[in-house]
């Protein structure tokens, strides 16, 4: 496994720390020296995974947040900046995923999926770049999906708002990387989270007769290349969508 000396003493913010992919995260830059503060949608999911983690050792503190909520998302990262005075890594996890048909979805589930996932990374990179520009460095993780770049059915809405992140991603470099700031996109398959482990024993052996490796992913395996992205070992990595998916979409 790889070791980031650089993390110590970074400080990272994750949105949706609580969940799969953020709290494998957390785990992998905490091990690394890197102080996390994490933000998900309950104190009660936000506090189990500040005692579960910090009995680990890490150095986490976090908040409640409603990623999709303007005042929400600027208490969180005032607390954060409070907390430990800067912010050097941004790791955007928080999202949602559901199954509907575009003929049977109503414009407010539409909306929903677009202000969490959409809305709420515009939202929090908004307010955490400009300190990392005035810093001139920081690095930027963004999630697009396997769903974002072959579609998935039943997922318009989502897949829409994972397209986005590569354009985001793609984009915003020409504003930020001359600084010394880096963004990138992560585009996971199927990985082993509470985000997509609860469907059906059909839906499931579907899913792992498509993918080459005949697995799913774990969410360490994701950590792993966040954690690569972010360090100073990708210094010249900017604007990229890597997926992450044992083979499921290649040549991209
Ligand atoms: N698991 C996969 O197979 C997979 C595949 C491709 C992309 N992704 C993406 O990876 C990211 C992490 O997914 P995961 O698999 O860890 O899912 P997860 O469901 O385990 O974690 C997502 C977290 O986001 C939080 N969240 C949801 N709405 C929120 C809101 N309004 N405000 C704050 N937090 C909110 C949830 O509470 C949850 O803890 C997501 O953006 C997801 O779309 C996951």
């Amino acid at each position: 496994m790889a070791i980031y000396k650089e993390f110590k003493d970074k400080v990272a913010l994750v949105t949706g720390g609580a969940g799969g992919i953020g709290k494998a995260t957390v785990r992998k830059l905490g091990a690394n020296g890197c102080k996390v503060f994490i933000c998900d949608i309950s104190d009660a999911i936000v506090n189990t995974t500040i005692e579960e983690i910090q009995s680990e050792g890490i150095d986490i503190d976090g908040v409640s947040v409603d990623i999709a909520c303007e005042e929400s998302v600027q208490a969180m990262v005032d607390a954060c900046i409070k907390r430990y005075g800067k912010i050097d890594y941004l790791v955007t996890a928080a999202g949602i995923y559901k199954d509907k048909k575009l003929t049977e979805m109503t414009f407010n589930e539409w909306k929903q999926t677009i202000d969490i996932n959409l809305n709420g990374v515009f939202l929090v990179t908004h307010l955490v770049l400009p300190q990392m520009l005035e810093r001139k460095q920081g690095s930027i993780i963004v999630f697009g999906s396997q769903a974002g770049i072959r579609g998935s059915a039943l997922h318009t809405h989502y897949a829409a708002t994972k397209s986005a992140m590569q354009g985001f991603a793609r984009s915003l470099i020409y504003e930020v990387a001359a600084s010394g700031v880096r963004i990138n996109c992560v585009a996971p398959g199927v990985i082993r989270t509470p985000m997509t482990m609860n469907g059906s024993p059909e839906k499931m052996v579907k899913w792992l007769e498509s993918i080459p490796m005949r697995r799913f992913g774990e969410a360490e395996e994701v950590a792993n290349v966040i954690a690569f992205l972010l360090s100073d070992d990708a210094s010249y990595v900017v604007g990229q969508t890597i997926p992450i998916n044992g083979g499921s979409v290649v040549n991209t």
